[in-house]
């Protein structure tokens, strides 16, 4: 029994906005997050953790949108510390959503209180029950407020339970247990989830948040829901501090894969929304996911040994223990062609997981046909390139005018662009070892005196969207600014996508130097740098 959770479910709490969105590098702008959302929505999660408020005024206004725009049944939570401005500018951030949820935590482990907080047990205590009460208070008794017990895995057993229990008294309707620093081993993460459901399981939901540093994230939030556990925080695709968190897809498959094992328990997810939020993330995020990784990885339904192939033809039970159609691969692959229509596209589409309609239709569809006239066949992966890159659009500042390069067998290449920088034309040329190196030079010359910096970039990826030789090339880079240095500063991702590798190489640059210019990333990590120690960070 859980008082906040329908009987027979398992609540899930999505912080890939949040905690997700920690991970060095993994930083969204506050229209990303709220693209992100929406696809949270439409996998109906029940609580979406959108942020962190009080890290930047960032943060706040993506909260706050992300809290304004989602409707129904599906809450909207803020992260704060139990410390004196931290929770009012949470409630400020969720007050407008139709349903919020406020989350405090203060660690409670003697490591974290003696080394990091410099603060005895009796006064963390103390902390805690005065912003569970804070949060009641301010937004009445029908509002969710959850309490989170950071380093809760190390933390003195009797300790703990008693600020469980202190906390459920001060009206906490959640107890959240976290494995902050990923050291829980199934069994005996499960024993204390036990405990805790046993002492305030009655009066709160017991909850519970694993992250993956021994890589027992996905076992250890298992046992827990076996211990009593109705509430789950996860992230796509497992993303995180560090290793990362546990990852909805595997919770959520492994509850509805083996219904022996939970049994009675369900979530809400719909499971076919899973690939788009997958690959949404990974998108946005600029974190690719590993061939190999459980449920969402490219080989996760591959067959490659031909006993396994013959096995599969024969009746798919053989290998495969869910369906692939269950997480929304729709397994077919050509899709639109020269002459298909408007219909056909919002139709292949919407089995891809995105409901598009109107001008965005309008839009993909100029796309789309332009594409199928570039190469021979448009594909599922082409289409979710060309949504995904639309989802990820940033206000231009710095857009490409004109490009031409010249590169030979063992000579240096010679690059020239023209630019528009905050509304100036501007052209530079540069030579650089090859014909990317070559353009981003000039575009660095070009836009390096207006802006004041140019981008230091940390990281180039490329790779076919589909198999073919006419195949599109998608561009990833990570940049920062030359302005900012050191550990924290802000990187960024960009995309671009082209049948043609190098305009596609010098659109992925553009879109990560109009982000950096827009300063309208809410990153918390960014965000913290210069106001708060690094090692406040949950
Ligand atoms: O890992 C952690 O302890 C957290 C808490 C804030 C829930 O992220
Ligand atoms: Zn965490």
């Amino acid at each position: 029994m859980s008082p906040g959770v329908a009987a027979g479910t398992v609540r899930i709490f999505d912080t890939t906005l949040r905690d997700g969105e920690q991970a060095p590098g993994a930083g969204l702008t506050a229209a990303e997050k709220l693209e992100v959302a929406r696809q949270l929505a439409r996998l109906r999660v029940d609580v979406i953790e959108a942020g962190f408020p009080a890290a930047s005024p960032g943060d706040f206004e993506a909260v706050q949108r992300i809290a304004r725009e989602t409707r129904g049944s599906v809450a909207v939570a803020a992260l704060a510390r139990c410390r004196d401005g931290d929770p009012q500018r949470a409630v400020e951030a969720i007050r407008v959503a139709e349903r919020p949820h406020l989350h405090v935590f203060i660690a409670t482990s003697d490591i974290h209180l003696t080394h990091k907080l410099r603060m005895t047990r009796n006064r963390a205590l103390a902390e805690a029950r005065r912003w569970v009460t804070y949060g009641r208070e301010q937004l009445g008794p029908d509002v969710e407020i959850e309490f989170s017990a950071e380093d809760a895995s190390r933390t003195d057993v009797d300790f703990l339970l008693e600020v469980y229990e202190a906390v459920v008294d001060a009206g906490a309707s959640t107890v959240n247990i976290p494995d902050t620093v990923g050291y829980a081993i199934p069994a005996e993460f499960g024993a204390l989830v036990g405990r805790v459901v046993a002492l305030v399981g009655r009066d709160a939901t017991v909850s519970v948040h694993c992250h993956n540093d021994l890589g027992l994230a996905t076992a250890n939030t298992l046992a827990a829901v076996q211990a009593g556990a109705r509430q789950v925080e996860v992230t796509i695709n497992g993303l995180g501090e560090r290793a990362g968190n546990a990852s909805l897809e595997e919770v959520v498959m492994a509850l509805r894969t083996r219904p022996t094992q939970f049994p009675e328990l369900v979530s809400h997810v719909q499971t076919e929304q899973i690939t788009a939020a997958s690959r949404l993330v990974s998108y946005l995020t600029g974190f690719t996911i590993q061939p190999n990784k459980a449920v969402v990885g490219g080989n996760a339904f591959a067959h490659e040994s031909g006993i396994h192939q013959d096995g599969v033809i024969k009746n798919p039970l053989t290998y495969e223990i869910m369906t692939p159609q269950s997480v929304g691969l729709s397994g077919s692959q050509l899709t639109i062609g020269k002459l298909s229509g408007r219909k056909g596209l919002q139709g292949k589409l919407r089995e891809l997981g995105h409901e598009v309609e109107g001008e965005a239709l309008d839009a993909l569809y100029r796309e789309a046909i332009a594409l199928a006239d570039a190469k021979k066949e448009v594909t599922d992966a082409d289409l979710l390139a060309l949504v995904e890159q639309r989802a990820a659009e940033v206000p231009a500042s710095v857009s490409l005018l004109g490009w031409s390069v010249t590169s030979s067998g063992g000579g240096r290449s010679t690059g020239s662009v023209t630019v528009t920088v905050a509304g100036e034309e501007r052209s530079a040329d540069t030579t650089g070892n090859g014909p990317v190196n070559a353009l981003y030079g000039a575009v660095d010359q070009a836009i390096a005196p207006v802006l004041g910096w140019h981008p230091v970039l940390a990281e180039y990826e490329i790779r076919a969207v589909s198999a073919g030789e006419d195949a599109q090339g998608q561009v990833l880079v990570r940049c920062r600014r030359s302005s900012d240095s050191g550990k924290g500063a802000l990187t960024v991702s960009g995309h671009g996508l082209s049948t043609n590798i190098i305009e596609a190489s010098l659109d992925a640059y553009l879109v990560a130097i109009n982000k950096l210019h827009g300063a309208e990333i809410s990153s918390v990590r960014a965000a913290f740098v210069g106001r708060a120690p690094a090692e406040e960070m949950p």
